[in-house]
């Protein structure tokens, strides 16, 4: 199903004309389509529905409270990687019980709220880590279920900001040292090892660095078993790519399929950790156009979206489709870098792109439903941007946009 499409030319979020949409909210703004979040996940579940497993989306993705209720409804669980994200899944009702505490640098607070509220698991990261879960559970009289994050050193071939699973990154355990760790788990007396983890980085567009990592896994798993060490709980991470551009990573349908034919012989409770591939497809980018700016050398189309409000182009140079929110009849296309206000030359949305663009034209950024919003700043006191959802022919505003009020509050409050 596409979610996003064309009718007379016009551009529509399900059933939710895009221009009337941009009328009523401003621009820019981000638009969701809750089908699309609901298809992604279910084909999820669907997909391991032979083996005990549970999907715990990964809120970083996308954190909007509204989204994650979403989810929550659906029935997932949730990795989290701060006491805001905890905080996040708590306000939408998502159950502790099926949360999943990942993360390098979990502080003395944040171990402690997570304990409070009674989250499932803590993917732990590093030996002083586990020392300081079991310190803080014995303070607060409870037993601390964890999983070992494992570095298998694996090359996910992926962009080197987001491959996390080679020795170089900063994320996990070796081999090695977590073997060691299992063996003399006894001594912490405040936790209970249940299983290991792993996630070897995001944007994966081939199955085979997956493949190898569950082996790693299983292969852990079995060498354990001769120490008389038995876990129950395997998550695999999250990583799955999507199609921004050319990539052609296997659709979720695929991934599932050769990760259920992997572990097909498994008693294993099987976690697995997507954020992108959930919701990525789910979400735009709604920018107008604000100037354009014609040179010997460019045509440039200035619009009032910025690198603050999408970061990702400028961090990653990570290429969005973009799309006019109206199509042109007869259109005349040139090429055009779409740029925003920001003041630096890394503030670009799409460069060198071949589309007809008029004054005041909505253009859509497409595949901006994760790591987008969530990833946007305040940068030259910008406020951030509002998020609608749309439902069918409906459509609910799910998060304000931002006031320079708002901005400046939290400096006023000082008193001198
Ligand atoms: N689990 C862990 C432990 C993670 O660190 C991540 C992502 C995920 C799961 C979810 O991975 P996904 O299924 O979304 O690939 N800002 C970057 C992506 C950073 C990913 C960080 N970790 C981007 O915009 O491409």
């Amino acid at each position: 199903m596409t979610y996003f499409h064309y009718q007379d030319n016009e551009l529509y979020a399900e059933e939710v004309n895009l221009t009337a949409l941009a009328k009523q909210y401003g621009t820019p703004c981000y638009v969701y389509s809750k089908q699309a979040i609901c298809d992604n996940w279910q084909a999820f579940d669907k997909g391991l529905k032979k083996i005990k497993h549970r999907i715990c989306y990964a809120v970083k993705a996308n954190s909007n409270i509204h989204i994650l209720k979403v989810l929550a409804t659906l029935g997932s669980g949730f990795d989290i990687v701060s006491q805001g994200e905890l905080e996040r899944v708590l306000a939408a009702g998502g159950d502790p019980k099926k949360i999943v505490f990942s993360g390098v640098g979990k502080s003395t607070n944040e171990i402690a709220a997570a304990l409070a509220a009674d989250v499932d698991c803590f993917d732990v990261e590093s030996l002083q880590e586990l020392e300081r879960i079991n310190k803080i559970a014995k303070q607060h009289n409870k037993i601390a279920q964890i999983a070992l994050r494992i570095n298998p050193n694996i090359d996910a071939k992926t962009h080197p900001y987001i491959s996390t699973g080679m020795h170089e990154n900063k994320f996990g355990i070796t081999m090695l040292d977590a073997f060691a760790i299992c063996k003399k788990i006894n001594i912490y007396s405040h936790v209970k090892l249940i299983g290991i983890a792993a996630h070897i980085g995001s944007q994966l567009t081939e199955l085979a660095p997956f493949a190898e990592s569950i082996t790693c896994l299983l292969d852990f798993i079995e060498r354990l078993k001769t120490h008389d060490i038995f876990l129950q709980h395997l998550n695999i991470g999250g990583g799955l790519g999507v199609r921004y551009q050319n990539e052609l990573p296997p659709s979720i349908e695929e991934y599932m399929n050769a990760i259920s034919k992997q572990l097909s012989n498994t008693q294993l409770y099987i976690t697995l950790e997507p954020g992108r591939a959930i919701v990525a497809n789910a979400g735009i980018l709604l920018t107008r156009v604000e100037y354009i700016k014609h040179s010997p050398h460019k045509n440039f189309a200035i619009v009032d979206a910025g690198m603050n409000d999408l970061m990702r182009p400028a961090l990653y140079e990570a290429w969005h489709p973009i799309i006019p929110v109206i199509k042109h009849a007869n259109p005349a296309k040139t090429h055009y870098d779409i740029v925003g206000p920001v003041c630096e030359s890394a503030d670009f949305l799409g460069k060198n792109r071949l589309i007809e663009i008029k004054l005041d034209d909505i253009l859509a950024v497409m595949m901006a439903g994760a790591y987008s919003f969530c990833m946007s700043s305040n940068y030259n006191s910008r406020p951030r941007l509002a998020e609608i959802l749309v439902d069918g022919d409906k459509h609910f505003l799910i998060r304000r946009r931002e006031t320079i009020h708002d901005l400046l509050q939290l400096e006023k409050d000082i008193k001198e």
